[in-house]
C-alpha cells in the first residue's frame, strides 16, 4: 500500500501506528534516498516505544542498541560491503532476538533479510515535507500496520 505524508506530523502518526503494532522479534526495513526520512521515522517510533534518546543514523558503527518496551536495534547498513561484514557484527543474533530491528538501507543486505518483515520505502514528494511511503511485507505485524494505516485518512 502507498500513503501520502504531508508533513512531519503525519510521519509521527505513522511512527505511532507502527510502534503500537511492533511485536517482539519484528524486523522493519527502511529504504529510500539520503535524507528521505528513515532516521526521522525511526526517532518517532522509538519515542512512542519509550526511548528518550536522540536517534542518529548509526552509519559508522552500523548497529546501535536502545532499551524501550523491548530492546531496539537500529542498524544503518549503508556502508556494509559484504554479507560477511554483517555476520561479523553478530547480525543473526540481532535478527533472531526478542528485540525489534530497524534496518536503514536494508536493500544492501536484501538476501539476508527474514521473509517475515515490514518494508517501508520512502520517496520525496512535490513539497519539502511531503513523502510517499510504500509499505510491503509479510506476516502479522505487516498486516496489522496496513490495516491501521488504511483507517487513517491520509490513505490514498
Ligand atoms: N514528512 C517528513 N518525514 C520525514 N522527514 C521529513 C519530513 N519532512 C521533512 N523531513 C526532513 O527530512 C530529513 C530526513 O532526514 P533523515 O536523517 O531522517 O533521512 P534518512 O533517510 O535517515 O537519511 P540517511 O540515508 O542519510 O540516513 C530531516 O531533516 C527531516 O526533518
Ligand atoms: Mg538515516
Amino acid at each position: 500500500m502507498k500513503i501520502t505524508i504531508n508533513n512531519l506530523q503525519d510521519t509521527k502518526k505513522v511512527g505511532k501506528i507502527i510502534s503500537e503494532n511492533l511485536l517482539s522479534g519484528t524486523v522493519l526495513c527502511l529504504d529510500g534516498d539520503l535524507g528521505a526520512g528513515k532516521t526521522t521515522l525511526t526517532q518517532f517510533i522509538a519515542n512512542e516505544f519509550g526511548i528518550k534518546e536522540y536517534i542518529t543514523s548509526p552509519t559508522f558503527n552500523i548497529i546501535k542498541e536502545y532499551q524501550g518496551k523491548f530492546p531496539l536495534y537500529h542498524m544503518d547498513v549503508y556502508r556494509i560491503e559484504s554479507e560477511d561484514d554483517m555476520y561479523d557484527l553478530g547480525y543473526d543474533d540481532y535478527i533472531y532476538s526478542d528485540g525489534i530491528c530497524i534496518i536503514e538501507w536494508s536493500d544492501k543486505i536484501k538476501n539476508m533479510l527474514p521473509e517475515e518483515r515490514v518494508n517501508i520505502y520512502i520517496q520525496r514528494g512535490e513539497d519539502e515535507n511531503t513523502r510517499i511511503f510504500s509499505v510491503t511485507g509479510k506476516g502479522i505485524v505487516f498486516e496489522k500496520i496496513v490495516e491501521e494505516l488504511k483507517n487513517e485518512n491520509t490513505c490514498n
